[in-house]
C-alpha cells in the first residue's frame, strides 16, 4: 500500500510502497486510515534533524495525527466494532519494568527515554491507507466529530497542559472569583495568554476560553489576518507583537495568571516571562530546533519566578484521559463555533501533494492528508 515517509539514510521524503498491516494479537484491531494531520514535527523529520525508523528498516512511515475507521477487530477487542471512527495515541510503552509511568500507562512521563512514538520514534505512522493497533491505544470518536476529528491530537497538547494546570495551582487558593461559580469553569476571574497563533495555539485558546479565562494571543503577523479573526470570532483577542511591543500588550492584559507558549521560539517566550503574573504558571510546549545561544536576564528572572510564586512547566505528548478530554471538548468548540473551528483546517490533499506540505513553505493553519 501506499505511504509516506522519510529515508534518512539517503535525506529522502518519498511516496514508498509499504506492506498492509496484519493482526498479531486478540486485542488489535485493523484500521482504515481516513485523514492525518501534519504539523511541525512531521516538517522537522523531514529536515533529518528529528525521526527515526524502526530497527532493521531504513525508512519512517510519517504521520501522528491521524484518524481512521475500525476495519476488523481481533476476537479480544471489546467496545470497538467495524465502521467505528478511531483516533489513536502517539506513544508506546518502553520496555522497562522499573519504569512506573510505562507500566501504569503514563508513557507520556517515561522515565527511560526507551518509549516509541508512531510516525516519530522507532514506530511507522499512520499516512498510509491502513494500519494495526491495540485497543489500548484508540479513541472512539462519535461520527458527528468525522469533519473535525483530525484536530483532537494536536488539541491534546492543551488538554494535558491544563490538566498539569489544574493541579500545580491547587497549590494556591486559586478557586473562581469572588461572584463566580463552577459553571463559568475552572479559569473564570483568571487571564491566560497563548503564545502563537497556530494550530496548538488555536486550539489551546479555544480550550482556555471554555474554561473560563479571559484569553489573548500574541503572536507576530499584524492584523488584518485569517488567524486574527478566527480568533477574535469566538472571543479570544488577538495582539499582534509586530504592532503591540510587550509594554503595552501588558498595559491592556493585566495580572497574566497563565501563559501557554505554542510557538515554539525561545526570544519571546523568556520576554514574556517576565510579565507573568503573582502565582502565574507557563506552560512550555514549543520543541525549538537547537539556535545558537541567546542571552536572558538570568537572575531577574529567578528572583521574579521566586518572589512571585511562579511555576513553570514543559509539556510533551499526552494521556488516553488528554484524548478523552479533546474528544469531550471537540464537542464543544463544533457546538459553540461550528465555523471557526472548521476553519482551523485550511486544506485538504492527497497523498500525492506530501512534497510541497512537508518540505514547501508553511501555509494555512492545520493542513490534512486525505487518505480514504
Ligand atoms: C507530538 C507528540 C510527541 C512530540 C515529540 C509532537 O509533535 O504531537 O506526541 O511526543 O511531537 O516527539
Ligand atoms: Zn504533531
Amino acid at each position: 500500500m501506499r505511504a509516506v515517509g522519510v529515508i534518512p539514510a539517503r535525506r529522502e521524503v518519498a511516496l514508498l510502497q509499504h506492506g498492509w498491516p496484519r493482526i498479531n494479537a486478540p486485542t488489535e484491531m485493523r484500521i482504515r486510515t481516513i485523514e492525518v494531520g501534519i504539523c511541525g514535527t512531521d516538517r522537522e523529520i523531514c529536515s533529518f534533524a528529528y525521526g527515526t525508523p524502526p530497527e532493521g528498516c531504513e525508512y519512517l512511515v510519517l504521520g501522528h495525527e491521524a484518524l481512521g475507521e475500525v476495519l476488523e477487530t481481533g476476537p479480544e477487542v471489546q467496545g470497538f466494532k467495524p465502521g467505528d471512527l478511531v483516533v489513536p495515541t502517539v506513544r508506546r510503552p518502553c520496555p522497562h519494568e522499573h519504569c512506573p509511568s510505562c507500566r501504569d500507562a503514563r508513557q507520556d512521563f517515561c522515565f527511560t527515554g526507551d518509549f516509541t512514538e508512531r510516525g516519530i520514534k522507532m514506530t511507522h505512522g499512520f499516512m498510509t491507507e491502513s494500519f494495526v493497533e491495540d485497543q489500548a491505544h484508540l479513541n472512539l470518536v462519535p461520527v458527528d466529530l468525522r469533519d473535525v476529528a483530525v484536530l483532537v491530537e494536536p488539541l491534546t497538547v492543551a488538554e494535558k497542559a491544563l490538566a498539569q494546570v489544574w493541579q500545580v495551582q491547587q497549590r494556591l487558593p486559586w478557586s473562581n472569583g469572588i461572584g463566580q461559580n463552577a459553571s463559568h469553569g475552572r479559569g473564570a476571574g483568571k487571564t491566560a495568554v497563548v503564545l502563537g497563533a497556530g494550530p496548538v495555539g488555536i486550539l489551546g485558546a479555544m480550550a482556555l476560553l471554555i474554561n473560563g479565562f479571559k484569553t489573548f494571543v500574541y503572536s507576530r503577523s499584524a492584523e488584518p489576518n485569517p488567524k486574527a479573526e478566527l480568533l477574535n470570532s469566538i472571543g479570544a483577542r488577538y495582539i499582534s507583537s509586530e504592532t503591540t511591543s510587550l509594554a503595552q500588550f501588558v498595559e491592556i492584559v493585566g495580572n497574566i495568571d497563565l501563559v501557554y507558549e505554542a510557538v515554539g521560539v525561545g526570544r519571546i517566550t523568556f520576554d514574556v516571562l517576565k510579565v507573568l503574573g503573582l502565582n502565574g504558571v507557563f506552560v512550555f510546549t514549543g520543541i525549538p530546533p537547537h539556535k545558537p545561544a541567546i542571552p536572558i536576564e538570568a537572575d531577574s528572572l529567578m528572583r521574579q519566578v521566586v518572589l512571585m510564586n511562579q511555576a513553570i512547566i514543559g509539556t510533551v505528548n499526552a494521556d488516553r484521559p488528554a484524548f478523552q478530554s479533546a474528544i469531550r471538548d471537540l464537542a464543544i468548540f463544533k457546538q459553540r463555533w461550528p465555523d471557526a473551528l472548521r476553519k482551523v483546517i485550511t486544506g485538504r490533499h492527497p497523498l500525492e501533494s506530501y512534497r510541497e506540505l512537508l518540505l514547501g513553505k508553511a501555509t494555512g493553519i492545520k493542513n490534512v492528508v486525505i487518505l480514504g
